[in-house]
Parts: C-alpha cells; sequence; structure tokens
C-alpha cells in the first residue's frame, strides 16, 4: 500500500441510502484535495456499482461549485452492488458473484492511491472488506439519518432528518387540534430510535414509541385517555419504524435480498393508528414521512459537519491512515479504524437523560 505521502490521485464514491449533506462532503473532498495538496479526484458514479463497471468521472473544483446546499449527491448512489456479492443473471439465472477483483483493476486503470467512502453501516462494511481482503487503501466517511454509527458521536443527515421530522410535527398539532384527532407519525431510522425520541422530544410529542423500548399500546391509550381527561381531545403520536410491541416483532414491508439492507421497514404507524381509534373511538390518522427526511437543504450543522469529514478525510489519506474512517468526538474531529466502527448499531441508551426527560415532561414512551 502507498504511503500518504505519495498520493497523488483520489477516487470518491456514495454508497446506500442518500441523504443530506452528501454533496458537502463530496465538495469538501474535491477542495481540499485540489487546493491544499494538489491531488486530483475521480468520482465513481452510482456507489460501487460505479466501481465494478468502471463508471467515472474527473472532479474538479468547478464540479463542486454551488452543491453544498443540494440534497442528495451528484455522484448518484445505490444500496445494490456490493462487489463481494454482486447480483448478476448467468443463462437466465440470478446469481450471485464476487467480482471485487474487478473493483481493484479499476482502481487501477485509473491511477487512484486511495479511496474516500462515503456511506453507512453497509457501504463501510463493504470498505472495510476491501481494504482487509483486497489491500485498497480505503478511507470513510460516516453518513446515515439514522445516527446508528456506533463509532461517532453524530453521522450527518441526522440532524436535517431530525428538523424535517420535527417541522412536520409542529405540522400535525394545528390540524390534530382542529380535528379533534389522534395523529401517529412513523418515521424512520431503521433499529434505532434516535430520529423518532428527539423528534418527539422536540415536537412536544405526547407518546414516543422506539425500537429500544418494546411498547405496550394499553399505555399508549392511558396516555391519550388522561389527555381527554384534562379536555386536550387530540394527541400526537411519533412512531420509529423499528418500534415493536411487547412480545412482539418488527413490522416488515417487504424483504429484498440483493440489496446492503434486505429488510424493508414500514407500515406501524398504520397498525398503530388503526388500534386507537379501534379502542378510544377517536379519529386516528396515520402519516409516513418516509424519504421526506432524507431530501432538502441539509442544515447548517450538517453542512459543517459534512464540510469537516471531507477535508478529515482527505487529510487521513495524506497521511496514510488508511482502513480508518472520520469520526465525531465532540468537539474534535478524530478517526478510527474502520474495524471498529462497522457491525455494531448504536441504539438508543433506555438509561439515556434524554429519555429520562422525554417522562419527566410526560410524554409516554410506551412502558
Ligand atoms: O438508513 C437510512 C434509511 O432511510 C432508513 O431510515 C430506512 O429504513 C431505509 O434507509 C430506507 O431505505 P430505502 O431508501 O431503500 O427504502
Amino acid at each position: 500500500m502507498i504511503s500518504g505521502s505519495k498520493v497523488r490521485r483520489i477516487g470518491v464514491l456514495t454508497g446506500g441510502g442518500d441523504c443530506p449533506g452528501l454533496n458537502a462532503v463530496i465538495r469538501a473532498v474535491v477542495k481540499t484535495a485540489i487546493n491544499s495538496h494538489r491531488l486530483s479526484v475521480v468520482g465513481f458514479e452510482n456507489g460501487f456499482g460505479g466501481l465494478i463497471q468502471n463508471r467515472a468521472r474527473e472532479l474538479t473544483v468547478n464540479d463542486v461549485v454551488g452543491i453544498l446546499p443540494r440534497g442528495g449527491t451528484i455522484l448518484g448512489t445505490t444500496n445494490r452492488d456490493n462487489p463481494f456479492k454482486y447480483q448478476m443473471v448467468i443463462k437466465g439465472e440470478q446469481v450471485f458473484r464476487d467480482v471485487s477483483d474487478r473493483v481493484v483493476e479499476n482502481i487501477n486503470i485509473h491511477g487512484i492511491d486511495a479511496l474516500i467512502i462515503i456511506g453507512g453501516d453497509g457501504s463501510l462494511s463493504i470498505g472495510k472488506e476491501l481494504y482487509e481482503e483486497k489491500g485498497l487503501p480505503v478511507v470513510g466517511v460516516p453518513k446515515t439519518i439514522d445516527n446508528d454509527l456506533s463509532a461517532t458521536d453524530q453521522t450527518f443527515g441526522f440532524d436535517t432528518a431530525l428538523n424535517t421530522a420535527t417541522e412536520a410535527i409542529d405540522k400535525l398539532h394545528t390540524t390534530a387540534e382542529s380535528h379533534h384527532r389522534v395523529m401517529v407519525l412513523e418515521v424512520m431510522g431503521r433499529y434505532a430510535g434516535w430520529i423518532a425520541l428527539q423528534s418527539g422530544i422536540a415536537g412536544g410529542a405526547d407518546a414516543i414509541l422506539i425500537p429500544e423500548i418494546p411498547y405496550s399500546i394499553e399505555k399508549v391509550y392511558e396516555k391519550i385517555y388522561s389527555r381527554r381527561d384534562v379536555g386536550k381531545m387530540f394527541s400526537i403520536v411519533v412512531v420509529a419504524e423499528g418500534a415493536k410491541p411487547l412480545g412482539g416483532e418488527m413490522t416488515v414491508l417487504r424483504r429484498v435480498e440483493e440489496s446492503f439492507d434486505p429488510i424493508r421497514l414500514g407500515g406501524i404507524g398504520n397498525i398503530v393508528a388503526r388500534q386507537i381509534e379501534d379502542e378510544t373511538g377517536m379519529e386516528s390518522r396515520s402519516i409516513v414521512l418516509g424519504h421526506l427526511q432524507r431530501g432538502g437543504m441539509p442544515t447548517a450543522f450538517d453542512r459543517i459537519l459534512a464540510t469537516r469529514y471531507g477535508a478529515g478525510a482527505v487529510n487521513l489519506v495524506m497521511e496514510g491512515r488508511f482502513g480508518e474512517m472520520v469520526c465525531l468526538r465532540t468537539p474534535n474531529i478524530e478517526s478510527v479504524p474502520l474495524a471498529e466502527a462497522v457491525g455494531e448499531i448504536r441504539m438508543v441508551p433506555i438509561d439515556n437523560d434524554m429519555v429520562h426527560a422525554a417522562r419527566h415532561v410526560g410524554i409516554c414512551l410506551g412502558n
């Protein structure tokens, strides 16, 4: 593997689900690489798909002008196309093959000395494998609206998703109050309840159901009844897509085997709304916020974090610290081995002070 000081050309890709701030990272990588270190930069399109199929383009400073506030990723992304388990059709049959050697070939074709992978747990796990199994000089940047990577205080994208969810709760409040309804908002977060818990607190929800605290629906009814008893004829319930009843399972919308993320969650909000309406007789509606949480302009916080991560990733490359990922250890940007960064999801600890604060202000957490 090349030493950091010999690096002349770097590659960058965005993998997994998109998230606000990806463009801000790409911009920081390109500007830091070119302006501060006189490197050249190649962007691979559509995540690992571009690395496998050799779809790449040169990125100059001009290419990143104006992208700081833009959602999405100018490089495209996908949560399919794992080079170690690549789906293809052979003789009419769908099969999975290890095509990681193609990735190595394409890296060599482009003369790339280091590869920056901006991704969540799935993409960073592939990055770790490319580093450990194929000897590729990989550096990672932690992305996900779910904020569920254990090795960093915060992933970029989370703050924007949190603000989107909070704004949705604010809007639901006025219509819920006017119509005397129960509004159930289902938010993303996969197996972690960070978006639900924090948006629920910020938006003043009456009940918040998160995967870390299996709920009893009776507790939610009790909360709604206690509000009704004091004349509050509406309630707001925030449900994480991964929330599950006591002794029950998460609600799976679909299974998609070829994805990094084969279990697609969704539907729990609707179930909870129906149960509330059947039990209390109060009109209840469910709203799935879905991919709205992944779109739009990143918040100032995410733009700054993304910029720090992008610049930090290039600095790791220049120091030859391959197989590592930039991370936030408040207030500093530091780094951690990819091997420590992946595979362990950061859930909401149930003794977290945020959980206690939610209870103190009267929010029902379903237990
Ligand atoms: O990991 C980010 C995330 O938005 C999760 O919160 C959600 O469960 C999942 O991705 C949805 O993925 P997709 O875009 O494939 O439906």
